[in-house]
């Protein structure tokens, strides 16, 4: 069956406070640990898939896609159309207000609203698992940009069974993510690259081992709002990554002095009493995870920073959603 229908969906970015780091199997992108993050309102991507054209094609922010972006898209796409049975080229167009590559997690909302307007203009009602794990193909993180405010992606080892679930609403709990921005150029070394060079490190099997007890402790404080606990596991994961990362072959080391200087800061706040703990993804910018009261605090202490050339400020948001739906099928 040919599709004809165009849709558009909007995807936020998320932030992940228990990191996945390293796949059990590539090919599908199961992860080989859970994860745990939250939605971040207001740094999204929306895409319109228009089916019925030529070939393939992306263009990002007006401008047409790097053959390899395209590339990626159309990859995503084919496993779309075997997974559901159809066929056709699609028109992608994409919008974003997210720095591309720069460790914001670009590649999770574009694949979640990538997998929720393709699906939709072709004539699917996917439910929010199936969605979730067809947006895992794309990008594992994008998994956990379906489903609303905060998000678990289980390391399950099939498809059907690796989506990720919402574990509370976005107004459970006024967080924010206060983003120092150190380094907006896109990264030098892929996720996939990076995932894949994990299983190198010597420490990657403990971080994986040890993964279930910070997940549920991490689960445990967003549940009961303890943001002593949050702080101590979020920090504890996000070097547990970062050091599997520095330890891999060849190394992976995203930080830079600002990085450095910023998580010094967080340390000293929170020293001081200012709940406040930092996070750092595939990149040198630092997520500055807070009460949302705290957040202006924060923002004025980075701008204080050398190095920190942007700050962003994001709060808890909902999954993905359609925005327009002219499916014909
Ligand atoms: C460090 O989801 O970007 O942000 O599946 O290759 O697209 P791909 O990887 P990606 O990896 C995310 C890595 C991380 C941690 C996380 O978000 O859990």
């Amino acid at each position: 069956m040919n599709h004809e229908g165009s849709a558009t969906a909007r995807a936020h970015s998320n932030i992940a406070l228990i990191k996945y780091w390293g796949n059990q199997g590539e090919r599908l992108r199961l992860p080989a640990n859970p994860s745990l993050s939250f939605n971040l309102a207001g740094l999204f991507t929306e895409v319109t898939v228009n089916w019925g054209a030529d070939a393939d094609s992306l263009t990002i922010n007006g401008e047409q896609a790097s053959p390899k972006a395209t590339a990626r898209v159309s990859s995503h796409l084919s496993a779309l159309r075997q997974r559901l049975g159809f066929q056709g080229m699609a028109e992608v167009v994409s919008e974003t207000n997210i720095p591309l590559g720069a460790g914001v997690a670009s590649s999770a909302a574009a694949f979640a609203a990538l997998t929720l307007a393709a699906t939709t203009a072709a004539g699917f009602e996917c439910d929010e698992a199936t969605l979730s794990a067809l947006a895992r193909l794309g990008s594992g993180s994008a998994a956990r940009s379906v489903p609303t405010g905060f998000v678990s992606l289980p390391a399950a080892d099939t498809h059907a069974a690796c989506h990720a679930r919402s574990i509370a609403p976005p107004n459970h709990w006024a967080l924010a993510d206060v983003i120092a921005l150190i380094e907006t150029a896109p990264k030098k070394v892929s996720s996939l690259a990076g995932h894949r060079s994990a299983k190198t490190s010597p420490l990657q099997s403990a971080r994986i081992k040890s993964a279930a007890e910070r997940y549920r402790q991490c689960e445990r404080a967003i549940l009961t709002r303890d943001f002593d606990a949050l702080a101590a596991v979020v920090e504890l994961d996000s070097n547990a990554m970062h050091a599997v990362m520095m330890t891999s072959s060849p190394p992976l080391l995203y930080w830079h002095p600002a990085s450095i200087a910023v998580m010094n800061a967080v340390t000293e706040w929170r020293r001081s009493g200012i709940p406040v703990c930092y996070t750092l993804d595939a990149g040198p910018n630092v997520h500055c995870i807070c009460p949302q009261e705290v957040a202006p605090t924060i923002r004025e202490g980075l701008r204080n920073i050398p190095g920190v050339v942007e700050t962003m400020t994001a709060f808890v948001g909902k999954g993905a959603h359609v925005i327009l739906d002219h499916a014909i099928s």
